[in-house]
């Protein structure tokens, strides 16, 4: 460790590490365009200036290993000066567009001028100009204009992705980003660049002006894309009249899991969740009050007793998986986990993307359900009642004539709704909380909270009523059961330091 002054604060530092790395750890405010924590400094923005004692001139911070003892200004009219002019260089040919720039209100550059610039403009000659939106791939599009070079995006595929489709063409003020031809940006990852990009030169076909960013709200949520369960901003909005919405996932930092990034099917799958929800709970094909659905739920539960069987998505939260459990218990009933269409070996690479579709197979092997298709088939000969929950295979169980009464309990309706008894609509995943352990075992928990515009009930919430035990939130799911669950079994491969519990 070293000890240094900064701004006459002392901190302690690693020795040896980037001055900027230290000073952002401690909420230190350094502008920066080029330095990223993933793809590291290139020092060629020249933002993050800092003035350091028997230096002559101010250093940049992204290139300055620490030394114990250093004294460090961040502030002052001297380096605030030194700041204003660079921001005045990286604005000569900026085309000043922020008031129809998809990035305003999350633009480093906008921020940066409202803090340390703030200056007229001393140009009297015409700006350099540079296309505009210009098409660079499937989910991408470029502003030249915009663009400070700080080639962050082209590290990214460079570095991260190494596929390698952007450069910096032409040099000194006709220096622009382009994608070489015949090689759009259009990798697995390539929606990245949109957050990389400090400015508006990169911006996301899907959502470049269908919000500006101060309307919508960030929830913290996992990706339910595949079993890989990436850490996400889910941005969502509830504008008067309409219903809530979510607009854009976004990646959030966890080095547990998913580092700074996130592959562009998670990010665009944003849209499932939109959709398709909200609808009414449904017997025979018949639009049903809520509550008399549930209570048909309960009334097929007492009648069937005994001769039930639950089919489990591997997509639920932990805290679903012990209720369903519970409820089994307390029915007679089989359990399930057999599914074959979570399953896409086409979907994974060897980066982030895997080919199990689901977001908490792991819970199953947890909490011991069973996936054997030739225990399903024998679970099944005796069934008159087999409930669905949060999947839509009838198919599945189409083939054993005695069952008779089928239900399903799911987020969004099942596409043969009327070949079900009864259907009653959850909550989406983007809409309740919930636990979920990845593929590499880490646990984390969800809790994004879209509105629903109808009545709807999470499957928690459903199985409380139905049990009347009062257990209906993650929080008093844990303590009835999952603690001691995850305290009893022996879960090498679980991190429980990444278990957000304090949010639970
Ligand atoms: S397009 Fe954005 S990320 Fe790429 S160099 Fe320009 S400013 Fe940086
Ligand atoms: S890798 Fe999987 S979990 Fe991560 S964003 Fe993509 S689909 Fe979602
Ligand atoms: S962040 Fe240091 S030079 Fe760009």
């Amino acid at each position: 460790m070293a000890t240094i002054n900064v701004d006459d604060r002392e901190i302690k530092v690693k020795d040896g590490a980037l001055l900027i790395e230290e000073l952002l750890a401690n909420g230190i405010e350094i502008p920066h365009f080029c330095y990223h924590p993933a793809l590291g400094k290139d020092g060629n923005c020249r933002m993050c200036m800092v003035e350091i004692e028997g230096k002559k001139r101010p250093q940049i911070a992204c290139d300055t290993p620490i030394k114990d003892g250093m004294i460090i200004r961040t502030k002052g009219e001297n380096i605030q000066r030194v700041k204003r002019q660079i921001l005045e260089m990286e604005l000569i040919n900026h085309p000043i567009d922020c008031p129809v720039c998809d990035q305003a209100g999350e633009c480093s550059l906008q921020n940066y001028y409202m803090d340390v610039g703030l200056y007229e403009s001393r140009l009297g000659t015409p700006k350099t100009r540079g296309k505009k939106h210009v098409d660079i791939g499937s989910n991408v599009v470029l502003d030249q204009e915009r663009c400070v070079l700080c080639t962050r995006c082209v590290r990214f595929t460079k570095d991260i992705t190494k596929t390698k489709e952007l450069g910096v063409l032409n040099r000194t003020d006709h220096s622009v980003i382009s994608i070489f031809p015949g090689r759009p940006l259009s990798n697995p990852y390539a929606m990245n660049v949109v957050d990389l990009c400090p400015v508006g030169a990169l911006t996301s076909k899907d959502f470049r002006f269908n919000k500006r960013v101060w309307f919508l709200e960030p929830d913290d949520a996992i990706c339910n894309g595949c079993s890989k369960g990436c850490s996400l901003h889910v941005d969502h909005h509830k504008a008067k009249y309409e219903n809530d919405s979510i607009f854009r996932y976004r990646p959030r930092f966890n080095d547990k899991v998913n580092g700074y990034f996130i592959c562009d099917a998670g990010r665009l799958s944003y849209k499932k969740q939109n959709t398709n929800r909200d609808s009414f709970a449904q017997i025979r094909g018949n639009e049903s009050e809520y509550e008399y659905a549930s209570g048909k739920l309960l009334r097929l539960l007492k009648r069937h007793h005994g001769k039930i069987l639950f089919l489990l998505s591997p997509s639920l939260s932990l805290e679903e998986m012990v209720q369903v459990k519970k409820l089994s218990i307390a029915y007679d009933a089989k359990l399930s986990g057999y599914d074959v269409n979570e399953y896409d070996h086409n979907f994974g690479d060897d980066y982030l993307k895997c080919n199990d579709l689901s977001s908490n197979r792991r819970g199953f092997n947890l909490l011991n359900i069973d996936e054997k298709k030739e225990n399903l088939e024998e679970f099944s000969k005796n069934i008159e009642l087999a409930i669905l929950i949060g999947r839509d295979d009838i198919q599945t169980i189409e083939n054993y004539e005695n069952i008779d009464v089928k239900v399903s309990i799911n987020a969004s309706m099942p596409q043969h709704s009327d070949l079900y008894d009864l259907y009653l609509p959850m909550l989406t995943h983007m809409s309740r909380e919930g636990s979920f352990i990845n593929i590499d075992g880490f646990l984390q928990f969800s809790k994004a909270h879209v509105e629903y515009a109808l009545e709807t009930k999470s499957l928690s919430q459903i199985i409380g009523i139905v049990l009347g035990d009062n257990i209906f939130t993650c929080k008093e799911v844990w303590e009835e059961s999952l603690s001691d669950i995850i305290k009893d079994i022996k879960l090498e491969n679980i991190q429980k330091k990444s278990c957000k519990m304090s949010n639970l």
